[in-house]
């Protein structure tokens, strides 16, 4: 049988042909909408328009397909000033998942490149107001995968650096940008563990708690190795899963960048609210409080007040005290 997926539908371009079969949802069935190989036209975007359909669905196995056709038209849509913030988050979250998965199925130095490609007029327009943070924040799929999760975790990550460091007049663009790509890349030395731990559904024995706990350091030497590690890069991937308190792991130690902290707080705020093969989801007013009720540092809870404020409503009027209850 086959699986569908939802798509934006803000990702299919006018008058170009689509290269998979289109359904959109009708009570409770999906009809086919544009068969593959037709025009997407205007007239069809305003009969969507006209029912108020956002998304539309395609077959789980053509996604990488529609990745591919997304990512043809990506530097076009994510260069161009007049297209609306909500069509370059669309664009951009899918050629980066897109990207971010290439590079771990096998992670050398073009398909890292190929991330920064993707990553760099993202940036741009993050930094000159072309793409709004909330539209980048509602965009972000919860289906669990390594790279659904490295890219969600470096949406996150590069907002809360964004507005974290926009008072600091001496940050330069291109250290954002190296930011940014340590925040997408953090987990990269996931590509080493085996799926069958990856993907496992119970709790992981103490032997594959150790080879779990050895992606920072995996991930420090394919950054070095394909020649893409940063100052940046080298904190986020080695102290990610450390604690000020000296509970964390690699190296146990408590002084972390808080480059790092960044990162930090973006991946466990997604780990809770994403779905995993153990676990739902968890609501974002809840995860933030589990945050809140953990947070070791007042950096934290200015972090978590700042991701707070970039979620808007889905945080639910959460206000974040001063002092550590
Ligand atoms: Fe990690
Ligand atoms: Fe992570």
């Amino acid at each position: 049988m086959d699986v569908f997926q939802p798509i934006p539908i803000d990702v299919i371009q006018i008058n170009e042909k689509s290269v998979v079969d289109l359904y959109v949802r009708q009570d409770d069935r999906l009809v086919s909408f544009l068969e593959k190989g037709g025009i997407f036209t205007k007239e069809h975007l305003g009969d969507l328009d006209r029912y108020g359909v956002k998304k539309v669905f395609v077959r789980e196995r053509e996604k990488a397909a529609l990745a591919e056709y997304v990512n043809s038209f990506s530097d076009r849509i994510l260069t161009d000033p007049s297209v609306p913030s909500k069509v370059k988050a669309a664009t951009f979250y899918i050629s980066s998942v897109y990207a971010v998965k290439k590079a771990f199925d096998d992670p050398n130095e073009e398909r890292i490149e190929e991330i920064k490609k993707t990553l760099k007029p993202m940036l741009v327009s993050i930094v000159k107001n072309e793409v709004l943070l909330s539209d980048l924040f509602s965009i972000t799929e919860y289906d669990y995968s390594t790279y659904t999760h490295s890219v969600n975790v470096g949406i996150y990550a590069t907002s809360l650096a964004v507005t974290y460091y926009k008072s600091d007049s001496t940050i330069r663009r291109e250290e954002l940008e190296r930011l940014s790509y340590g925040y997408f890349l953090h987990d990269i030395g996931k590509s080493k563990i085996p799926l069958s731990i990856l993907r496992k559904k119970g709790k992981l024995s103490r032997e594959e708690w150790v080879i779990m706990k050895k992606h920072p350091e995996w991930g420090y030497s394919i950054l070095m190795e394909t020649g893409h590690l940063t100052d940046e890069a080298a904190y986020i991937s080695m102290q990610h899963h450390e604690r000020p308190d000296g509970s964390g792991y690699p190296s146990g130690m408590t002084d972390i960048h808080p480059c790092a902290r960044i990162c930090t707080i973006a991946d466990i705020y997604e780990a809770l609210t994403s779905v995993r093969p153990y676990k739902s989801a968890m609501k974002p007013f809840d995860a933030l409080k589990l945050i809140q009720e953990e947070a070791l540092t007042e950096f934290d809870l200015d972090l978590l007040r700042t991701l707070i404020r970039l979620l808007g409503p889905q945080a639910d009027h959460m206000q974040v005290s001063h002092q550590r209850t």
